[in-house]
């Protein structure tokens, strides 16, 4: 059986605040491994592969904006049962509620923007994960 691989996404805030490397270590220190990164500004076009289960609903364009707004972090990690793993570290989608201990709930809140920012993304399915991987590393 080939490991599973996930999509993490370090966002605009995440990689404005400077917390690329307490992703990275949070990501390491549960014993995943980190098979690929790369720093890079995305595009309407890439977002718009990346997010095309949202296009339409109302935080589609204000999540596209902001995903835009500066550089972002692709990360591909591996291990059993990465992709469960890794949303479990990452937290609800809402950092107002999501858990102490996680990246969402230790790291953001609510900023009173259009969408919400927090910090991360991760692949929610091995199909989602293939489809990621393949939009952020083509080759
Ligand atoms: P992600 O894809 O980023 O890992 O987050 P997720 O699965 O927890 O959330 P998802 O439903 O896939 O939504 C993708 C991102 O869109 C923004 N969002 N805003 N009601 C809202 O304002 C709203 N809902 C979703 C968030 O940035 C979310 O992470
Ligand atoms: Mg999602």
């Amino acid at each position: 059986m080939s490991t599973e691989k996930t999509l993490v996404l370090v966002k605009p805030d995440g990689v404005s605040r400077g917390l690329v490397g307490e992703v990275i270590s949070r990501i390491e220190a549960k014993g995943y491994s980190i098979d690929a990164l790369r720093m890079l500004h995305a595009d309407r076009e890439l977002l718009e592969q990346h997010y095309a289960e949202h296009v339409g609903k109302v935080f589609y364009e204000p999540l596209v904006e902001f995903m835009m707004s500066g550089p972002i972090v692709a990360i591909v990690a591996s291990g059993n049962r990465v992709i469960e793993g890794f949303r479990a570290l990452a937290g609800v989608t809402d950092p107002t509620v999501a858990a102490p201990g996680t990246i969402r709930g230790d790291l953001a809140r609510d900023q009173g923007t259009k969408v919400v920012q927090n910090i991360v993304h991760g692949s929610d399915s091995t199909e989602s994960a293939a489809r990621e991987i393949k939009i952020f590393f083509p080759n």
